[in-house]
């Protein structure tokens, strides 16, 4: 989720951009913190109820805010009668058009560097309806039953008009897709004349569903106002953008808007800014109180958009030998007027195979609905269905086995850019999950492994996620005279072990026990532009930390001074040890920190310095990647799938903590089994209205549809990305689909190609 920002460099050596010009040493190191499993130091707030979550701040004389959604896909409203429930018990404001304040629109989430806005609608602002579920009005109360009660009493009519709702009617009018600039389009070679004149080949269709965001903590903001200054507890994976945004809708500087997020309880792309903080805060300016908003499960349906449709077209052609002669990867999505979010499902195909000829293109046609959006691996989770059901289907077409196929393909430098590979071990990571999953007792004819009722089978699938870094990353770094450090840096925990791993990043970079360090982190009002996307967290945090310690190292070098036994050496030649400094070649050659500092009658040091910009881009191709294995179980009598076996093998890098990485494994292979065996959001075509905005109706994965669930990984440092790692947040989800669709054929022969897997479609 992240290209945007990333501007196209000049070519450079490779590694110009590292602190010395030359790879860090710590990627290579073997001690230390990095590399073992810690838990997450946030974990004990977490279960005891002592973190507090932007629900949670009170503030003097606040009121609770509820949201009335129209019932129309598109048209006026031509009645309002807000009288009952300006007179209901508690209420303190009924904000609609009529009342609500002028305001700019936000610039829509990655359209620029600190844009968060999930479309770039100014509602409120007038009587038109955009979407089926866009708020009309918004009650302010002295409690949230209040609220929510009065808002019931508010009555409005609407004058429809018709409105583009039907996926298959609009398809017609689609145009070319643009994702963050680029043209969603790439040809190389002919590849429709290659398929045609291929020996083997397959050319299907694929679907998949609207889905909707569900992260545990519902959105919710509290939000006041001082003055002109704006200050906001957020559920936030920007905010910097928040903060930049919401000065955008206000007209305010960007100074004056304070956002804070410390704990947030799932993102996944859906915690950037929506019309809930944007008119909270506009009816909290309105009736001069605090207001505090937390969206029902419901409102998320109905405010926070999801993933938007595709209709994919994968065909490859091969030899006899497998080789690819032509891949094609086109199709179709549905996206909103408002926002510009082409589901970006060709970027799989980009890189994952050599192929003589590719023709890669996706189109957009827009539907009057909520805005779509960014999903955990937006374009890649479903995008890899496509593709890896594609491969399978031809490996069987070919008599071969799906593996063999794949490792016949893989490409030696990026197939469509030409770029070297900073750090590719997919085919390691095919070995060691095939041998342990046990992948070659499989039944190569589908259907033939049978227990009672239930039919079993085995299936894999490649995961790919890009390697992200955006511009903007920076950090302050504050040593004391006891030798301790604090970070400070806008960065997010949503969940993934982000403060934790770069406390022990941190650590070990100065030298220092993890009790020495502190990280904080989720306030706008600290150093960088830290985007909790694209799974480029990490990397954006460990490049700034990089830089501020660099800048520290030569301010106490500065301190140390001509006294010192560190005399006369520069940045590049000292590291941290045991709360030293210490020559790198010659350890005794050393003074701590709380030596330095003393001696220099000082009580702090702190230094502030902007990560490099992301040139690593400009020489590689940089991705994350996996193997995946499924093995499922489908019984022949009621149609129903049950996931038996998972095992995720990683290749992503140096992993960094053990612990959380294996767990942001699990959780996005988790999502890749809702993906593929039950998320779907109904979305009415006849109203353009979500039919199933609830937990009840919108089916996720429970504890029972989850297996033991297997994940190893390679743990073969990039020497050209910070600390040797790529993201591992939204790796675990691609793939998944696949291999689930993959196996569900090998058990039953039977090849579903729209997700998800349901019963029905079984039987
Ligand atoms: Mo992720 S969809 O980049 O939060």
């Amino acid at each position: 989720a992240a290209q945007a920002v990333m501007k196209k460099a000049v070519q450079i050596a490779p590694d110009a951009w590292m602190p010395g010009g030359k790879p860090d040493p710590l990627i290579r190191q073997k001690h230390g913190l990095i590399g073992t499993p810690t838990s997450r130091l946030d974990g004990p707030q977490k279960v005891s109820g002592t973190a507090k979550f932007a629900a949670e701040f009170p503030m003097e004389n606040m009121v609770y805010a509820a949201l009335k959604y129209s019932t129309v896909a598109k048209g006026r409203i031509k009645g309002l009668d807000t009288a009952a429930a300006e007179a209901a018990s508690g209420v303190v404001l009924v904000m609609t058009y009529r009342n609500a304040p002028r305001m700019k629109p936000a610039p829509p989430f990655m359209s620029s560097a600190k844009a968060a806005g999930g479309d770039d609608l100014p509602i409120m602002q007038d009587e038109a309806i955009h979407w089926n579920g866009q708020p009309v009005a918004l009650v302010l109360a002295d409690t949230q039953e209040q609220a929510d009660y009065a808002k019931s009493l508010v009555s409005v009519v609407y004058e429809t008009e018709s409105s583009v709702t039907l996926f298959e009617d609009a398809k017609a009018n689609a145009e070319p897709g643009v994702f963050q600039g680029e043209p969603l389009l790439l040809e190389i070679g002919d590849a429709e004349a290659s398929l045609a004149a291929a020996s083997h080949k397959v050319d299907v269709i694929y679907k998949t569903p609207r889905h909707s965001h569900n992260p545990i903590e519902l959105h919710a903001a509290t939000i006041g106002w001082n003055g002109e200054d704006l200050r906001v507890h957020d559920a936030s994976q920007g905010v910097a953008h928040a903060a930049w945004s919401l000065a955008q809708v206000f007209g305010l500087k960007e100074e004056q808007v304070h956002v804070t997020s410390p704990y947030v309880g799932g993102g996944f792309g859906s915690k950037t800014l929506w019309q809930h903080q944007i008119l909270a805060a506009a009816a909290s300016k309105v009736a001069g109180r605090p207001v505090r908003i937390m969206l029902s499960r419901e409102g998320v349906y109905r405010i926070v958009g999801g993933r938007t449709l595709t209709e994919q077209r994968v065909a490859i052609g091969a030899n006899a030998e497998g080789q690819f002669e032509a891949l094609i990867h086109t199709g179709t999505v549905a996206m909103g007027h408002h926002n510009n979010m082409p589901e970006p499902f060709i970027l799989p195909a980009k890189s994952a195979y050599r192929s003589a000829s590719f023709k890669l293109d996706v189109e957009a046609v827009k539907m009057d609905m909520l805005a779509n959006t960014f999903m955990r691996a937006p374009g890649e989770s479903v995008g890899t269905f496509g593709l890896e059901c594609a491969v399978d289907e031809l490996a069987i077409s070919l008599g071969m086995d799906p593996i063999e196929l794949r490792l016949r393909n893989e490409p030696e430098k990026d197939p469509t850019t030409g770029a070297p590979f900073s750090s590719r071990h997919i085919v390691e990571a095919y070995r060691a999950g095939a041998e342990k999953f046990g992948w070659s007792g499989r039944r190569a004819t589908p259907g033939t492994h049978r227990e009672g009722e239930w039919l079993i089978g085995m299936g894999c699938a490649t995961a790919t996620y890009p390697y992200y870094r955006m511009p903007g990353g920076a950090a302050r770094i504050t040593l004391t005279h006891d030798g301790r450090a604090t970070v400070e840096i806008a960065a997010h925990e949503m969940g993934m072990g982000t403060a934790t791993t770069q406390t022990m990043v941190t650590a070990d970079r100065l030298g220092l026990g993890m009790e020495c360090v502190t990280v904080n982190y989720g306030d706008s009002h600290f150093p960088g532009v830290v985007l909790a996307g694209g799974s480029q967290q990490t990397a954006s945090i460990g490049a700034s930390v990089t830089a501020a310690h660099r800048e520290l190292i030569k301010e106490l070098l500065k301190l140390a001074g001509k006294d010192s036994l560190l005399a006369g050496l520069d940045a590049d030649e000292v590291i941290g040890r045991d709360g030293y400094l210490c020559k790198a070649e010659e350890p005794g050659r050393r003074e701590s920190y709380v030596s330095i500092m003393a001696r220099a009658q000082r009580s702090e040091v702190t230094v502030e310095a902007n990560a490099p910009p992301p040139l690593e881009f400009t020489h590689w191709s940089m991705h994350s990647y996996g193997a995946m294995f499924c093995e499922v179980r489908v019984n022949t009598v009621t149609g129903e799938t049950r996931v038996s076996r998972f095992l995720g093998s990683f290749d992503c890098g140096r992993i960094l903590n053990p612990k959380t990485a294996a767990s942001q494994f699990r959780g996005g292979i988790i999502m890749g089994l809702g993906l593929a065996l039950m998320e779907e959001t109904e979305f009415d075509e006849r109203t353009g209205r979500v039919m199933n905005p609830s937990l009840a109706e919108y089916h996720v994965p429970v504890h029972m549809d989850v297996p033991e669930i297997d994940v190893i990984w390679t743990d073969i440092p990039d020497p050209h990305a910070p600390m040797g790692a790529h993201g591992v947040g939204e790796i675990g989800i691609t793939g998944v689909g696949a291999a689930v669709a993959n196996a569900v054929y090998s058990a039953t022969g039977k090849r579903v190609r729209d997700l998800p897997i349901t019963l029905d479609k079984i039987l």
